[in-house]
């Protein structure tokens, strides 16, 4: 192994689930003395990949290099330290950062100083480590998703050495507050009320790479977004892999339903939340999101297949028949609720008619938006060792179908608010013209409108004059 400083990760220690209390550390962050002027004069230019976990992490890491000097550049051929932020979710999220990290060596023949570091979800796969260092001398830094707070001294080592340095855990993990954050929404932000995932879907690696579910005191949660209330944010999303799950492991009854019925109490203009397992969807949870008009009605409750037998080979302890019964309970108590869902197609060994059955769940719940997949064999997950005998281009042409049938639905699902009025919160204008404003309404349809007085953030009145498959477009209604 080339010289370094080394901790590599374990997928054998990454999947041990204890019953230890998990740590919660609240001891306020300071930079250890020798890193505090690290990033004086220096640059840093960070791409994040994957989910809104990731998102969320990114905003702890420009948090924490501003907190020690560095300015950040969108100009990668500018920057002195280059971090990508990795997503491990299936193959081609990881080919395209292997891709970039090709791309971007070069950049080190101009600036032999310059310094590239990988975290996130790839940096905790021992495959991809291995072949990061057999294959990829670019990268001087690899850290995990436990130990984002421990970048200020990775980093000093990485700097002073000048060789590279491995660390990851591979462990359950803690949960740690007080770390530095830059939010990159002025109105919109994310809030984690939780970490890691204890499902274990066969096909799924997040339970390795993001450790066990493991909660945020419900304080803790309900301070952070008191005060983004009083500094003038419009929207949280509570993010964790599985929401529901939320204080199971603090020993809480009903956690995420009381901690959700707490949230909309601060008075936040909207709350929303993602992932929700259809398995542990409580009828407490329906009530409360009925209750509050400031929780939004727009719930992305992933089904992945239409299939019982499937559903049960993917380890997602519901039924077809249960995950119906459950839309229809939520469809009864909050009749203007969207859905959006995630769908796998071509799992090992999938039918024609196991694939028909997920065509006909996507019939019965009439999707706003799915996000549909290829399914992906992850090392080191239970499905990877499963023979397959479908072939690609059966999955492709399934893929097809399916998307096929989900843009039919989307479609007809936002004809039904043509000569409509909604309520979009602002996020400025839109990309493809200057003249329009566009933004999200409270069922999350993307709406592109024209105004006047028209402002970032505010909520407006639109009335919705024409529609298009993904998004509608209207006129704000002058007050
Ligand atoms: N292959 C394809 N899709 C996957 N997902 C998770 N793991 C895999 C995989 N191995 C999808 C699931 C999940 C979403 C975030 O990604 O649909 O809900
Ligand atoms: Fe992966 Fe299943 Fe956990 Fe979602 S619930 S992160 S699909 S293991």
């Amino acid at each position: 192994m080339p010289k370094g400083n080394y901790q590599l990760p374990s997928f054998k220690d990454a999947k041990i689930r204890t019953r230890e209390a998990v740590k919660i550390e609240h001891t306020l962050f300071k930079l250890p003395e020798p890193t505090k002027n690290l990033g004086v004069g220096r640059k840093f230019y960070l791409r994040t990949y994957g989910c809104q976990a990731n998102e969320r992490d990114s905003e702890t890491i420009v948090g924490i290099l501003t907190a020690m000097g560095f300015t950040q550049t969108d100009q990668e051929e500018d920057a002195d330290f280059i971090l990508l932020n990795t997503c491990a979710i299936r193959k081609n999220a990881e080919d395209k950062v292997l891709g970039e990290l090709g791309m971007l060596k070069k950049l080190k023949t101009n600036n032999p100083d310059l310094l590239f570091g990988l975290c996130g979800c790839m940096a905790q796969e021992e495959e991809i480590v291995q072949l990061l260092l057999k294959k990829y001398p670019q990268v001087d830094l690899i850290f995990g998703t436990h130990n984002i707070h421990r970048l200020p001294e990775l980093l000093y080592q990485t700097m002073m050495s000048k060789e590279r340095t491995v660390e990851v855990y591979s462990k359950e993990g803690e949960v740690i507050e007080n770390l530095p954050v830059k939010r990159f929404g002025q109105h919109k932000a994310w809030v984690n009320i939780m970490y890691g995932c204890d499902k274990f879907c066969t096909y799924c690696i997040v339970p390795y790479t993001r450790g066990k579910e493991r909660s945020r005191l419900m304080d803790d949660i309900l301070v952070e977004i008191q005060e983004l209330k009083d500094q003038g944010y419009k929207e949280v999303t509570l993010l964790g892999q599985n929401v529901n799950a939320y204080g199971k492991d603090l020993g809480l009854e009903a956690g995420f339903a009381h901690l959700l019925d707490e949230v909309a109490k601060i008075g936040i203009p909207r709350v929303r939340f993602t992932t929700s397992h259809p398995w542990d969807f409580s009828n407490d949870m329906i009530d409360v999101i009925a209750k509050h008009d400031n929780i939004m009605p727009a719930i992305h409750l992933p089904v992945q297949s239409g299939n019982s037998d499937m559903l049960k080979i993917m380890g997602r302890r519901y039924t077809s028949e249960e995950y119906k019964a459950l839309y229809d309970r939520i469809i009864a108590k909050i009749p203007n609720c969207t859905f959006s869902t995630d769908i796998i197609v071509g799992f090992p060994n999938e039918t024609e008619e196991q694939f028909q059955d997920t065509l006909d769940m996507v019939d019965y719940c009439k999707y706003d938006l799915a996000y549909t997949f290829i399914y992906s064999a992850r090392e080191g997950t239970p499905a990877a060792k499963m023979v397959d005998n479908v072939p690609m281009d059966v999955k492709s042409e399934r893929l097809q179908r399916l998307n096929e049938k989900i843009g039919l639905y989307s479609n007809m699902n936002n004809q039904k608010y043509l000569n409509k009025e909604v309520k979009v919160l602002v996020d400025g204008l839109s990309k493809r013209n200057d003249q329009v404003f566009s933004g999200y309404s409270e069922e999350n349809k993307l709406i592109n409108f024209t105004g006047k007085n028209i402002h970032e953030g505010d909520i407006v009145r639109v009335k919705i004059v024409d529609v298009k498959s993904w998004s509608l477009n209207g006129e704000a209604i002058e007050e």
